[in-house]
């Protein structure tokens, strides 16, 4: 039999990324060190990571056709990640983001374009077939729809025995107050320090214990927190935390939060423990660090 896939709901859009050497002035024209067009968007970024840690994983978002929908096809195709997913919008632009990625501070700053595109729909969701998927990823979004795709796991899982049910993880990572509904619809949440940091949390401990009354019974509610690593929650109330994995030198930030969550999710999915879950993400994410990009990530952590 084959084995089931990871399927992630959310953002696809063109990165641009600019490297430079320090952050440029407001109004000055300035060269960057170097620039590059990569796939980018939260759930699309966590299909390439599970990708190369040799997981099946398949992407569900809007494109609409055009040249950089092409461009995004084709990364898509290389890294064997499945599409079938991928709703053709007749209207609206593929979204785009301009990135200044700062090695020498470690910031990356993005200006996403992403305005007219429809978002994926419940009606779209419920043509695929859920029999594919072990593991259903949702990158907060159009929120009210996604409970409503979320509800369609849970009536389908109703009717099958507990281990081939499909585990629903929903990432809380924007500010906008519309996201905060989908708290209580993950058996695994992830919050963003941005998300807790403007709930009034100082610290992903504090986070994961304040905000713990908003998941559901059962669920683990996950928080990371850039340099000082991540910290987890789970039913058994006790609070797990890992350190970061600062690689020797910071290179490129830009996706270090989606590298984190693809390799929570890829251990768990495996049947890791929440600890080992924690340490690993961030193992990953550290050493993503480190590098341009993602394929640093194809199996080089052994050491
Ligand atoms: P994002 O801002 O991309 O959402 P986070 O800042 O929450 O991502 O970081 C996610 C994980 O990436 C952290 O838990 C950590 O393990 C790793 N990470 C991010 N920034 C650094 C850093 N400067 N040094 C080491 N690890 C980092
Ligand atoms: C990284 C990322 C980029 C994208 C931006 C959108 O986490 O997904 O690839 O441009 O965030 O917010």
């Amino acid at each position: 039999m084959e084995k089931k896939k990871i399927l992630c709901v959310g953002l696809v859009c063109l990165d641009i990324i600019n490297v430079v050497d320090k952050y440029p002035e407001e109004d000055t024209d300035t060269r960057c060190l170097s620039q590059r067009w990569q796939r980018g968007g939260n759930a699309s970024n966590c299909c390439t990571v599970l990708s190369l840690l040799g997981a099946s994983s398949a992407f569900m978002g809007s494109l609409a056709p055009g040249p950089v929908a092409d461009f995004i096809m084709a990364d898509f195709s290389q890294r064997a990640i499945d599409v079938a997913g991928v709703v053709w919008q007749a209207e609206g632009q593929t979204p785009s983001a301009c990135c200044v990625v700062c090695p020498s501070s470690g910031s990356r700053t993005v200006v996403l374009s992403d305005t007219n595109l429809p978002d994926v729909t419940v009606e779209d969701f419920s043509r695929i077939d859920l029999g594919q998927f072990s593991w259903i990823h949702w990158e907060g979004r159009n929120a009210e729809e996604q409970v409503k795709m979320i509800q369609q796991v849970g009536m389908y899982n109703s009717m099958l025995p507990q281990q081939q049910k499909i585990t629903v993880s929903v990432e809380i990572e924007k500010t906008r107050e519309t996201l905060n509904q989908l708290f209580p619809h993950g058996d695994l949440v992830f919050v963003s320090k941005d998300v807790a940091r403007h709930l009034g949390f100082l610290s992903a401990e504090a986070a994961v214990r304040g905000l713990y009354s908003r998941v559901k019974p059962g669920a683990v509610l996950i928080c990371a927190w850039a340099e000082k690593g991540a910290d987890a929650l789970g039913p058994d109330g006790l609070v797990l935390h890992s350190d970061a994995f600062p690689p020797e030198t910071l290179v490129d930030t830009l996706g270090a939060g989606d590298t984190f969550n693809a390799a929570v999710i890829f251990t768990l999915s495996n049947g890791g423990s929440l600890q080992e879950a924690l340490s690993f993400g961030c193992q990953v994410a550290g050493r993503k660090c480190g590098f341009h990009g993602y394929d640093c990530i194809a199996g080089k952590l052994d050491n």
